[in-house]
């Protein structure tokens, strides 16, 4: 077999596929605005590259329009601040890259739909603190004879999943039950708080038994597991596998499963309705042992 030249290498060699030259310039089409109206405006800066939705943001914030209202914290996906739906599909804008985004049209960025409007991109979450307010918090039992709360680490590992969550909302507004029926938002809880209700019903410490309240007051039956909010939860959290479903099998556990049923009344954990739930931490808020999520517990096995 003849051994290739330099030149006959260098006859049949391909030539070089040169990158597509970026465009000199982005626009980004902004809603502008308030609760009475609003519009989208176009705003066209340079292109330089490497920059995420909300560098581009800034920097028309800052040459531009210096009274854009946008609500952003840490710019690394980690407070929940800068969602808002950038060419209609929910997202974290420190988290979504130019280059990902076709920018040979305007890259439109909205505020979440899902949500009252202040000003411009900045929304009003405060649906979302009323849901989390109804929410009974942990209650542990009582500890172990040698003074220490004990947990298997395949059930830390299962609720931890849960504690990913950013409180971004953007499962939230996504959610069909709410987004578009603004008359459901009292009787449904949503997806983040679903997992929230999930991560405390699975936690092996907790006593407290809120499945009534998810199921009456809280609405999981109007969820129709479509997966949207999984879709775009930027923390992979799979709130419809691991969340909704399971609370459903609970609930409706605790509603037809005549020996479930029984079980809970031999062991008489309490019951979720939010008198008794008040009532049943009277006594442990006195004697200083109730502890909330947030504090550290043993975990130990
Ligand atoms: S799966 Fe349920 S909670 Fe999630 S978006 Fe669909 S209806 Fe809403
Ligand atoms: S569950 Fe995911 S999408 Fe929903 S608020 Fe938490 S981090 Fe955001
Ligand atoms: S600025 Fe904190 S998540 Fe985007």
């Amino acid at each position: 077999m003849a051994t290739p030249t330099r030149e006959s290498t260098a006859s049949t060699a391909r030539p070089e596929a040169t990158a597509p030259t970026p465009p000199a310039t982005v626009t980004l089409r902004l809603w502008r605005g308030d609760e009475a109206g609003g519009e989208f405006r176009d705003y066209t800066v340079e292109n330089l590259g490497g920059e995420v939705v909300l560098d581009v943001v800034h920097r028309i914030q800052a040459e531009q329009a210096p009274d854009l209202a946008v609500r952003w914290n840490c710019k690394a996906g980690k407070c929940g601040s800068c969602s808002a739906e950038v060419n209609g599909r929910p997202r974290l804008m420190c988290m979504t890259r130019m280059s990902t985004l076709d920018v040979s049209e305007p890259v439109t960025v909205s505020p979440l739909r899902g949500n009252p409007i202040v000003r411009d991109l900045v929304t009003d979450v405060s649906y979302n603190y009323a849901v989390a307010r109804r929410i009974p918090p942990f209650q542990p039992g009582p500890r172990e004879p040698d003074g220490t709360y004990r947990m298997k680490q395949v059930d830390a590992d299962r609720v931890q999943e849960f504690r990913k969550c950013i409180e971004c909302f953007l499962c939230q507004n996504v959610c069909h039950v709410i987004r578009d029926h603004e008359d459901n938002k009292p009787n449904f809880a949503g997806p983040r708080y679903f997992a929230r209700l999930a991560e405390l019903e699975m936690h092996p410490l907790d006593v407290l038994d809120r499945r009534e309240l998810i199921s009456s007051d809280l609405g999981i039956g109007l969820c129709n597991i479509t997966k949207c909010c999984t879709e775009v939860c930027p923390e992979g959290i799979h709130i419809t596998d691991n969340a909704i479903i399971p609370l459903k099998e609970r609930v409706v556990d605790a509603r037809y499963d005549p020996i479930a049923w029984l079980g809970r009344k031999i062991r008489r954990r309490p019951d979720p309705t939010p008198a008794k739930v008040a009532a049943s931490f009277a006594p442990a808020a006195k004697t200083g042992e109730v502890i909330s999520t947030d504090a550290p517990t043993r975990a130990e096995d």
